[in-house]
């Protein structure tokens, strides 16, 4: 026999196994019960939420021999058959694949055959704002004069791109996300069924990382029975280890951090998760989770279903929340998925992830570096107020660049003195890959020559081992004939201002 995934075997086979989506469940049971069916219905909503499954119940109750009260029997000839996918009359169409498009075309002529062992023939059509305009033009004559025994469900993910002509003749239907209790209840049934112990905390985890979608919080749950295999009951921490997510107490120091415009800490931190085998790409996705979370908390308030913010980080998420605002949070969010982005091909992985959060943190210190549009009116919060204290006071306060310079000078001086007084005529300028590059003033050329010895660059090496916990190949140029007007110099004149990276072309 094979294997069936969890979210296979657990499809909901009748309106009242279905989770949530209650008004929608009550509308389409009633239309079968009292036989007023409509010829075209669309499905529109988040992934995994039960647009496929109802379609079948649909396509089921329709047909069904023995139907009551609006449910199929599951237990007739035609149930079991569109259980199986054995039916002729329902016919699902992908419209995201080649296949899907001609059968679409074909569709007005088949449309017309009928019914061959069924009531009613049911065409599903998945992701059906994937359909070319050819083919929603075939559709739509289909939909014009729609035959008897025909029903079509349409789903999608993207109502927006529906044409409007197709959209008014359908009766239109809303899946919602499921909320966390939902999921977290079926879940608990999933285990029970299967006897596998599993912690409250452990499901609440996977149900806030399914973001309401049930197929990939039963995705989850699968990955995480397949890979636990030691004694007791699974638990929260077996959860982050098997997913590789990374706390969301975690992230939220990590934004304190930020805020504290701390960069000491900000690489620390950051160093310490990757150590232990974070991901960059993960840290990078969890945080935009995490501020996303601050986003829709601010603009929903209490209301909002949240994916990160578990119990423990609570109480600094109501304290980050507070004193961010939303153009803040947005900008943050921005640089956060255009780093992710980057990480996907880059190799100064590590790099890069510092550079973004140094950024932010500079970013959130400098005064109107808010889009005015996207930032709340008004006097602003308390917060507001201290940072712009804090700001006069600490004008000071080294940059983010400064402060990694730092540690890397201080580092070299515990090693060698002389090395140090040579280095610390440099500048650093930014890293692209595995290279770091580091520049100096012509005026400057006996300390570059001599940095370039193999003994001065052994140290430095040595040291970035040490701080940066990777090889990096370190290049020494000449600030006067800088040709790395590159993306990285670029990105470092953003961050690190002009005055300093002193590019000439
Ligand atoms: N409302 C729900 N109640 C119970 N289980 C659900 C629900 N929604 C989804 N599931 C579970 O997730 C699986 C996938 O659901 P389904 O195929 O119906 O989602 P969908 O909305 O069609 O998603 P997609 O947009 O990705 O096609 C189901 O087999 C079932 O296990
Ligand atoms: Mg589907
Ligand atoms: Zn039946």
């Amino acid at each position: 026999m094979s294997y069936l995934s969890l979210y296979r075997v657990w499809r909901p086979q009748g309106f009242s196994e279905v989770v949530g989506q209650e008004q929608t469940v009550q509308a389409l049971r009633n239309a079968v019960r009292g036989g007023r069916l409509t010829h075209a219905i669309l499905f529109a909503g988040p992934r995994g939420t039960g647009k496929t499954s109802l379609a079948k119940i649909m396509a089921k109750a329709v047909n069904c021999e023995n139907q009551r009260d609006g449910e199929p029997c599951n237990n007739c000839n035609p149930c079991r058959d569109i259980n199986y996918g054995n039916f002729m009359d329902v016919i699902e169409i992908d419209a995201a694949s080649n296949r899907g498009i001609d059968e679409i075309r074909d569709l007005r002529e088949k449309v017309r055959i009928l019914p061959a062992q069924g009531k009613k023939k049911v065409y599903i059509i998945d992701e059906v704002h994937m359909l070319t305009t050819e083919a929603f033009n075939a559709l739509l004559k289909t939909l014009e004069e729609p035959p008897e025994s025909v029903i079509f469900i349409l789903a999608t993910t993207e109502l927006q791109k529906i044409p409007a002509t197709i959209l008014s003749r359908c009766q239109k239907y809303s899946f919602h996300r499921l909320t966390q209790e939902q999921i977290i209840s079926r879940l608990r049934k999933v285990g029970e069924s299967n006897a596998v112990d599993i912690e409250p905390a452990a499901l609440a985890l996977i149900a806030r990382r399914a973001n309401g979608g049930m197929r990939d919080a039963l995705g989850m749950l699968e990955q995480v029975y397949s890979y636990s295999c030691q004694e007791g009951p699974i638990s929260r921490d077996d959860v982050l280890e098997v997913l590789g997510l990374v706390d969301d107490a975690f992230v939220a120091r990590l934004i304190d951090d930020v805020i504290a415009h701390d960069a000491a800490a900000i690489v620390n931190h950051l160093n310490a998760a990757l150590n232990q085998g974070k991901e960059a790409g993960q840290l990078a996705r969890e945080t935009a989770l995490y501020l996303r979370d601050l986003l829709i908390s601010q603009i929903a308030g209490d209301k909002a279903d949240m994916v990160m913010a578990g119990e423990q980080s609570r109480e600094l998420f109501k304290v980050h929340s507070k004193n961010l605002e939303q153009g803040q949070i947005l900008q943050a969010l921005r640089m956060i998925m255009d780093t992710s982005e980057k990480l996907r091909f880059s190799e100064g992985q590590k790099f890069l992830l510092e550079l973004v959060f140094l950024e932010i943190s500079t970013l959130w210190r400098k005064p109107g570096s808010i889009a005015s549009a996207t930032a709340p009116q008004g006097k602003g919060s308390e917060f507001d107020r201290n940072i712009k204290m804090e700001r006069t006071n600490r004008s000071d306060k080294p940059d983010a660049r400064e402060v990694l310079w730092n540690r890397l000078l201080a580092a070299v001086k515990e090693r060698k003195v002389p090395t140090h007084a040579l280095l610390s005529q440099g500048k650093l300028l930014g890293t692209k890959g595995d290279t770091m590059y580091i520049g100096f003033q012509k005026s400057y050329k006996f300390h570059k020559e001599r940095m370039e010895e193999k003994g001065n660059r052994d140290i430095l090496d040595a040291v970035i081992r040490d701080l940066f916990a990777r090889e990096l190949e370190i290049e020494f140029i000449f600030l006067e004939d800088n040709k790395y007007n590159d993306i990285v110099v670029k990105k470092a004149i953003e961050f690190f201002g002009e005055d300093m990276v002193e590019i000439k072309d």
